[in-house]
């Protein structure tokens, strides 16, 4: 029947435009994943005079990226920078990331070497031996772990949205630690009243798992992909900040070379798999490990937010919108 015909023309018709705007956004979206991989390559790892930071540096640098590694003690910065800059384009910059006017200056010398960011990847931090608070009024655990993440990456929001076709990546080294803390406490959010090491630790990465989901959520709109991780238990430097307690939990852990964590990282930053979706947590490789209710509350993502736009603004320090 002609009737019947047209129809099932029609239906074609409807079913191939389907297709072809299917495949079209497929490719527009794997491509916006890809174009980091093939033509844009500038990534920053903080703590890349260690462990972790440092492998993640070392393999970034090796696959051809440019690399502007951070460090805090002026040794291992200077013996990192010997390293992997004979490797290829590595640049070493210092700065205590308790300080936030010294995240501030860091950010500045990182302007100055680069135009443009494809990949921030958040893992200086750690745990300390004791209470310390900073002469910016602030606890250190806190502050190296969460506030200059934090700032950092609100003073890099220029160089990471620089380009409108393409997306970047933001990356948090977080732990399986942020499940010892109950919650954010806020009344005392920076444990500055009631201190304990391991606690203050948890309560730290819990944090900058909500801080990247906060990011995730508001970068969106600027092509910034946000995404927190697990690195395992590690044989690194990590222990030799931290108390009695931590040293010797270390010394008797099954722990993984710090090459395992560094791979999951740099996959993050250069697979189509890090480009897609975002505020996800992954551990080697994978979300096989979810984490916990607390780090999935988004009203306390964006709470934190605020909480640490306020205590930055406190500081002096202007923040720009996102
Ligand atoms: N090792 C583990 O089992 C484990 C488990 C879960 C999570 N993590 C996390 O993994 C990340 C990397 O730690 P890691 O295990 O590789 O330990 P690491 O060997 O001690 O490396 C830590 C890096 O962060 C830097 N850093 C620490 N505090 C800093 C501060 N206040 N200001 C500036 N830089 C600072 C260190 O700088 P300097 O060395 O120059 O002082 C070093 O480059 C940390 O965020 C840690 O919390 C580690």
């Amino acid at each position: 029947m002609p009737g019947n015909s047209h129809t099932r023309n029609f239906d074609r018709c409807i079913a191939a435009i389907i297709v072809g705007l299917y495949m079209y956004r497929t490719t527009l979206i794997e491509s916006k994943a890809l174009r980091v991989d093939t033509e844009r390559r500038v990534a920053i790892v903080t703590g890349a005079s260690s462990g972790i930071g440092k492998a993640t540096a070392r393999r970034l640098v090796d696959l051809g990226w440019k690399v502007i590694g951070t460090g805090r003690d002026p040794q291992r910065s200077a013996d990192t920078a010997t390293e992997i800059a004979a490797l290829g384009d590595f640049t070493m910059l210092q700065a205590d990331f308790t300080s936030m006017s010294q995240v501030a200056r860091l950010a500045e010398e990182i302007r100055s070497c680069t135009s443009r960011l494809d990949v921030l990847i958040h893992n200086a931090g750690g745990v300390r031996d004791r209470k310390i608070v900073t002469e910016e009024g602030t606890e250190a655990t806190f502050a190296a772990n969460l506030l200059a993440p934090f700032l950092l990456t609100h003073e890099l929001l220029p160089l990471l949205t620089v380009d409108p076709t393409a997306s970047s990546r933001v990356i948090a080294v977080s732990s399986s630690a942020h499940r010892i803390a109950n919650g954010i406490d806020w009344n005392d959010p920076q444990s500055l009243d009631r201190f304990n090491t391991a606690l203050a630790y948890g309560r730290a990465k819990l944090a900058i798992i909500l801080f990247i989901r906060e990011l995730a959520r508001r970068g969106a709109a600027s092509g910034i992909v946000a995404h927190s991780m697990h690195p395992g238990t590690v044989s690194t430097n990590f222990a030799a900040h931290g108390d009695t307690g931590m040293r010797e939990y270390m010394a008797s852990a099954d722990t993984v070379p710090p090459e395992e964590p560094a791979d999951t990282l740099v996959w993050l930053a250069t697979s189509p798999e890090g480009g897609r979706g975002s505020g996800r947590y992954f551990h080697r490789r994978a979300e096989e490990e979810i984490p916990s209710d607390e780090a999935r509350d988004d009203d306390a993502a964006r709470l934190l937010w605020q909480f640490s736009s306020r205590l930055l603004c406190g500081l002096g320090r202007s923040l720009s919108e996102l």
